[in-house]
């Protein structure tokens, strides 16, 4: 049985990429920080035969011991380090955190792999963020990088360190600089899960308005499900590589807006406020991805689009607002921290 260990398990990819796993006949050893209660719920779903093959181990990208006792335990054949501050806003917030689990943790668990002798593929959660203000348009493997927050700085030094440990060592050691990717599962501070949510709520009588950072912002938005499944992909290739991962098609923040309250019957500009305190110091205006490798290389492609991924986003969110307003159950979503 081959093993895999995923950092960020518990997050919104990790949970999809455990299931794709778990699918394969993987066992999926998974790295779980004492605080992971909520994420846990992403996989609260998986059927008893697939649970029995996950097994969680408790560690902190920030805690090297940590991170080489769970390779040391597991013996994976394959490792996905997908464990990040993942959210770009709050990186501004908590640059010395963000550095420290999203760029060092990268460089820790590649340390850990080395010393340990054993010898997986690896595979590192690059961000389509690295581009920031991009030179071009759409971006591809080799358009220069140019981040412009401490995420994206995280995101490019744990991007170099695994290019440079595969040269230098010769890991099997893969990036996927994947552009932004949605599900029912998104965590509820990101833009359009925050605006699924809004929409569903106010539809249903539980919530008045929604506050806004930029909305003319455009993002390349494809769906996690397809995403996980071209990380595994690029491991079982011959020879590890870099790819962009991405649908080529853009949107803006308002289109999601349109997309999300049309589907609920709802004018958006009856409801949504612009705040301040959701913009960043420095703004990504736009991001469009070229897959064109990934889809000749790993034989990939997306299998939801725009209008898809929304609409089942939404409906979640219905199916959601309706338990809430029969018994209060599932709670109403944390505020995205301002
Ligand atoms: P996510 O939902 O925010 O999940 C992040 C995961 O990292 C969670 O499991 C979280 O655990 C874990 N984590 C955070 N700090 C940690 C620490 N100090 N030690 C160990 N684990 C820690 O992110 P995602 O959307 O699934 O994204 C997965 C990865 O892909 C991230 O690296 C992200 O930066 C990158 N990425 C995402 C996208 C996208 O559009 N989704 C695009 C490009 C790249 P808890 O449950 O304990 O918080
Ligand atoms: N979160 C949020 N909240 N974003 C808002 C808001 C708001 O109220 N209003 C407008 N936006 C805009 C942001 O300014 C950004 O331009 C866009 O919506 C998308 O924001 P997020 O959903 O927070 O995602 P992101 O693009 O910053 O980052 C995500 O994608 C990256 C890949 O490009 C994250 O998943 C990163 O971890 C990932 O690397």
């Amino acid at each position: 049985m081959r093993r895999a260990l995923v950092t960020g398990v518990t997050g919104q990819d990790g949970s999809y990429l455990a299931e794709l796993l778990l699918g394969k006949g993987y066992e999926v050893w998974g790295l779980v920080r004492r605080s992971s209660g909520a994420g846990a719920a992403r996989l609260a779903h998986l059927a008893p035969d697939q649970r029995a093959r996950l097994r969680l181990v408790e560690g902190d990208m920030t805690d090297p011991s940590s991170l080489r006792k769970a390779v040391r335990e597991a013996r994976p054949d394959e490792v996905y380090n997908l464990a990040a501050q993942s959210h770009v806003r709050v990186s501004f917030d908590l640059p010395e955190h963000t550095a420290a689990v999203t760029g060092l943790g990268a460089l820790h668990l590649l340390e850990a792999l080395r010393e340990g002798g054993h010898r997986p593929r690896y595979y590192q959660a690059s961000s389509s963020e690295q581009f920031g203000r991009a030179r071009e348009a759409p971006q591809r493997e080799s358009t220069p990088f140019a981040p412009c927050s401490p995420y994206a700085v995280a995101k490019v030094f744990a991007h170099e360190t695994t290019v440079s440990y595969r040269e230098a060592y010769g890991l099997h050691a893969s990036t996927g600089i994947l552009f932004n990717h949605e599900s029912p599962r998104r965590g509820e501070a990101f833009v359009t899960r925050k605006i699924t949510r809004a929409a569903a709520r106010i539809r249903r009588g539980l919530q008045r308005e929604l506050l806004l950072g930029d909305l003319d912002a455009r993002r390349d938005w494809g769906f996690a499900g397809d995403y996980v499944d071209a990380m595994w992909r690029m491991l079982q290739q011959d020879a590890p590589g870099d790819y962009v991962v991405a649908t080529g098609v853009t949107h803006s923040v308002r289109d999601v807006l349109d997309r999300a309250f049309g589907r609920v019957g709802l004018d958006w500009s009856h409801h949504v406020q612009l705040d301040p305190r959701f913009r960043r110091p420095v703004e990504v205006a736009a991001l469009v991805g070229d897959a064109t490798k990934a889809r000749a290389a790993l034989g990939w492609a997306p299998t939801v689009d725009f209008a898809g991924l929304i609409d089942m986003m939404v409906d979640h969110d219905l199916a959601l607002a309706d338990a809430e307003a029969r018994g209060g159950t599932p709670p109403p979503p944390a505020p995205e921290p301002a």
